[in-house]
């Protein structure tokens, strides 16, 4: 049966500094997590055949760099864009824009950032990526929390309302394997 391979990059500067957004590097431990990798990967694949596909962002491809598999950049699959709040703490966003913070909490999934996404917008350019998704065999998809909160309720079927709340930790590989009715789900958390 084909699975389907889910994965955040590892942890990376911004997310050392509690920053959203940006395009930084991996940090010390990020780059822990992609050298455990491959192993992982190989480990839960068997002898079948496997596509890495990563966003455009530097920290996936950092993530992915040493995984011996063909591997494919989709600029659908960069982080949900926070517009003029991209770079900055939640408490700096809190402080120049007190209403929008306010806002997205009232409505998550829909709220938009100025000059940026709304998850409701990661979900309509998703749609090519599951396309293409639904027709391929094993696929290792290594991207970013935002992104893969959306692929993950399309997978699970997770209301609209629950969606931007899902949990998906860093360095931890979550394995979908479709059934006739819904996925089963194997996770491997990496310890570094
Ligand atoms: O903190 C990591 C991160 O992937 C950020 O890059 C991104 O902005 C955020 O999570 C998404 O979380 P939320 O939509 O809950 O603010």
């Amino acid at each position: 049966p084909r699975s389907i391979f889910f994965s955040r990059h590892g942890e990376s500067m911004f997310n050392l500094m509690g920053k959203v957004g940006g395009d930084s590097d991996l940090s010390p431990r990020g780059r822990q997590y992609a050298q455990a990798l491959p192993k992982v990967i190989a480990q839960n694949l068997g002898d079948h055949e496997l596509t890495v596909w990563t966003s455009t962002m530097k920290r996936t491809i950092q993530t992915a760099e040493l995984l011996p598999y063909p591997k494919l950049q989709w600029k659908a699959l960069d982080e949900l864009d926070a517009g003029v709040c991209d770079g900055m703490t939640y408490e700096e966003i809190e402080a120049h824009f007190p209403g929008d913070y306010a806002n997205r909490d009232e409505d998550k999934f829909n709220y938009r950032y100025r000059g940026g996404e709304s998850y409701r917008d990661v979900v309509f350019r998703l749609e090519p990526v599951i396309m293409e998704l639904e027709r391929q065999t094993n696929i290792l998809i290594v991207c970013h929390q935002g992104v893969l909160r959306c692929m993950y309720a399309y997978f699970h079927n997770l209301p609209q309302d629950e969606l931007p709340y899902i949990k998906i930790p860093l360095h931890t590989v979550i394995k979908l394997t479709p059934k006739a009715y819904g996925c089963e789900e194997v996770r491997y958390k990496v310890d570094i």
